[in-house]
């Protein structure tokens, strides 16, 4: 088995140029796959308000939905780097409020890292958890919290001004001392530029190849996830397919009657159906 990657281990795959690769996940068996894959992190999304819970955005979500996810997922991948996802309202109130929350995911779920979204307008967040121990991994660009002040899930930084904005997040991140960056929809370009100027690993979903490695989500990368697909998505598998066959099929063999067959039945122990017809005449 592979030995379980840290933090000093991603810095040194951006100095030696090696992608890191990482995947979204929120329960036990996806986690095994994950970690039998290969995958170098997890990330217990808050995306599981719309991929587990069906909800239509990522608000909703709670501190006690991430706790319960992010102890499956551990269980699922103990040696994978596993990251919690700081829900809405989870770290805006405080500093205080923000380090009580981050610890949570550490002492409750143990997993290895926090991320948190927002750039300038989060740095003492980012610093009040940095002091308490916690790797932290900052979250720029289209940031889904607070989708509504962005005019909507939209691709950030496509202009030079509103690149600018996600150039100055990233610097005043990496200033506050956060290990590593996530950027969302934003162009290749600007991608490209803050993955050369900062010295930790930038990582990207949908923002392009030239960075320090990719994030996808699980459920739209398997193609299991329907309400939408972002166009930065590519499916790899169609499990909604393979799933929904499995139990069209099932559905029919149980009302034809071919299912169970004899395989699947439990028959009585050897010279005991004998004693069986004799004990259930006195029913008859
Ligand atoms: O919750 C999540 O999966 C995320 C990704 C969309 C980046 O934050």
């Amino acid at each position: 088995m592979a030995k379980k990657k840290m933090i000093h281990d991603f810095y040194r795959m951006k100095e030696a140029g090696e992608k890191i690769t990482w995947l979204t996940c929120y329960d036990f068996p996806t986690a095994q796959f994950e970690e039998a894959a290969g995958v170098d992190m997890i990330l217990v999304g808050d995306s599981m308000g719309m991929c587990v819970y069906g909800y239509e955005s990522t608000v909703p979500v709670t501190m006690d939905q991430c706790m319960v996810h992010c102890e499956a997922v551990r269980r699922g991948a103990p040696n994978t780097f596993v990251m919690g996802d700081m829900p809405f309202m989870s770290y805006h109130k405080s500093d205080a409020d923000a380090v009580v929350n981050a610890g949570r995911f550490l002492k409750e779920a143990g997993v290895d890292a926090i991320k948190l979204e927002g750039g300038k307008r989060v740095i003492s967040r980012i610093q009040a958890i940095l002091d308490a121990g916690i790797v932290v991994c900052g979250h720029i660009g289209l940031t889904p919290q607070s989708s509504g002040q962005l005019g909507g899930h939209k691709a950030q930084g496509r202009t030079a001004e509103s690149a600018q904005l996600v150039i100055e997040d990233a610097l005043a991140i990496e200033e506050a001392g956060a290990h590593m960056i996530l950027l969302e929809a934003v162009p290749p370009e600007v991608t490209a530029f803050i993955t050369r100027k900062l010295s930790i690993p930038v990582l990207s979903i949908g923002a392009g190849l030239e960075c320090d490695g990719q994030l996808l989500i699980v459920s739209d990368m398997i193609g299991q996830f329907q309400a939408f697909t972002p166009k930065f998505v590519k499916k790899y598998a169609n499990v909604s397919e393979i799933i929904t066959d499995a139990m069209k099929q099932y559905c029919e063999e149980v009302r034809s009657g071919s299912f169970p067959a004899d395989e699947h039945c439990y028959h009585m122990l050897k010279g005991e159906d004998q004693k069986f017809k004799e004990m259930i005449k006195k029913y008859e």
